[in-house]
């Protein structure tokens, strides 16, 4: 070995130990932190979580050579992280008891959920914007694993993307609900806003999804949670009855001639009653120029915060 490649060796190795004892360091404090394993600090164990596998196991992975301390640090960090999912999964099996027994409904569920999050931060958006809100309705609504898809998609149609959950207790908290209206999520995926409406005003919510997959998982989330006011049809938006709705909702589902001829149906049902329709996303923009429907806003400046029009019969 020449002298530059021996200078090449022990700068290295030398890398290699000041980032294992870093590991080191972050690993003890986790272990001595116990406010993660609080359940009530589902944030933090998420926060926890997420460095347990990107900046500590991912970390450990990529390390050579793989030596007798690299291995237990890894072991120690994969424990820690199953027992910190272990608490979620009691968590949520409690909470989901409690949702089934009927405890959770309106003003309960957002008390419950604000436990765990300030509902009313809400920050400038410009894209979708998740956070750990996400996670823990995601945990909260459902216990298995998404479908895939079955059908292929017509090029107006959009593919499968929710919407994020703060925005859906946003407009649950802008649009005044009556205990009457019946809330229709057109293009509703794998139902998560059609759940979470029932959830936080009771109302029944009715999702239309082209995907059968989508659908029939969405429908298994509702029954596992014995929400009975909320229903999942499987049809194409254009062939869908839209005559018991007062409320539309929609994450820019499909755009051009199917989204003329659906905002089509849904003024003729505005000539025999009231309805709102809230879009997210694209759509509002084309949503805004039908002179039919007054938006709440003068100027709809950003189309990542729900917008709100009505329309009189
Ligand atoms: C952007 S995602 C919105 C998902 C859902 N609304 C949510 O917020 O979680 C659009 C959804 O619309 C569905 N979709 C697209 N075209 C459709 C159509 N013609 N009829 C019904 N659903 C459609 C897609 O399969 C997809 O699930």
């Amino acid at each position: 070995m020449t002298k530059e490649e021996s200078h090449t060796v022990i700068n290295k190795l030398s890398g290699i130990s000041a980032e294992l004892a870093e590991i080191r360091s972050d690993m003890e404090g986790l272990s001595k932190n116990a406010a993660i394993c609080n359940e009530e600090n589902f944030n933090k164990r998420a926060e926890a979580s997420d460095f347990l596998e990107f900046h500590i196991i991912d970390r450990l992975d990529s390390l050579r050579p793989k030596t007798a301390e690299v291995t237990a640090l890894k072991d120690r960090a994969e424990k820690l992280k199953t027992q910190l999912d272990e608490i979620d999964s009691k968590l949520f099996k409690k909470i989901r008891a409690g949702i089934r027994a009927g405890q959770y409904s309106g003003a309960y569920f957002k008390n419950l959920v604000s436990k765990y999050f300030d509902l009313n931060a809400a920050d400038k958006r410009d894209e979708p914007d998740y956070d750990n809100l996400d996670i823990f309705i995601n945990r909260l609504l459902t216990a298995e694993p998404p479908p895939r898809e079955t059908r292929k998609l017509e090029p107006e149609m959009v593919f499968y993307q929710k919407t994020p959950a703060r925005v859906i207790f946003e407009l649950a908290e802008k649009v005044n609900f009556g205990i009457d209206d019946v809330f229709f999520d057109i293009g509703s995926g794998l139902g998560q806003a059609v759940m979470l409406v029932n959830l936080a005003t009771g109302i029944k919510a009715v999702g239309v999804e082209f995907e059968p997959a989508f659908c029939d998982y969405a429908k298994r989330a509702a029954t596992e949670l014995d929400l009975n006011r909320v229903t999942f049809i499987n049809t194409d938006a254009r062939d869908a009855d839209y005559s018991k709705g007062t409320v539309f909702f929609m994450y820019t589902p499909f755009k051009g001639e199917i989204l003329k001829d659906v905002l089509e149906l849904l003024r003729k049902e505005a000539l025999n009653r009231k309805i709102s329709i809230i879009t997210y996303g694209p759509c509002t923009a084309a949503v805004v120029l039908q002179r039919w429907l007054k938006p709440d806003r003068t100027v709809i400046g950003n189309i990542y915060e729900a917008a709100v029009f009505t329309a009189a019969p």
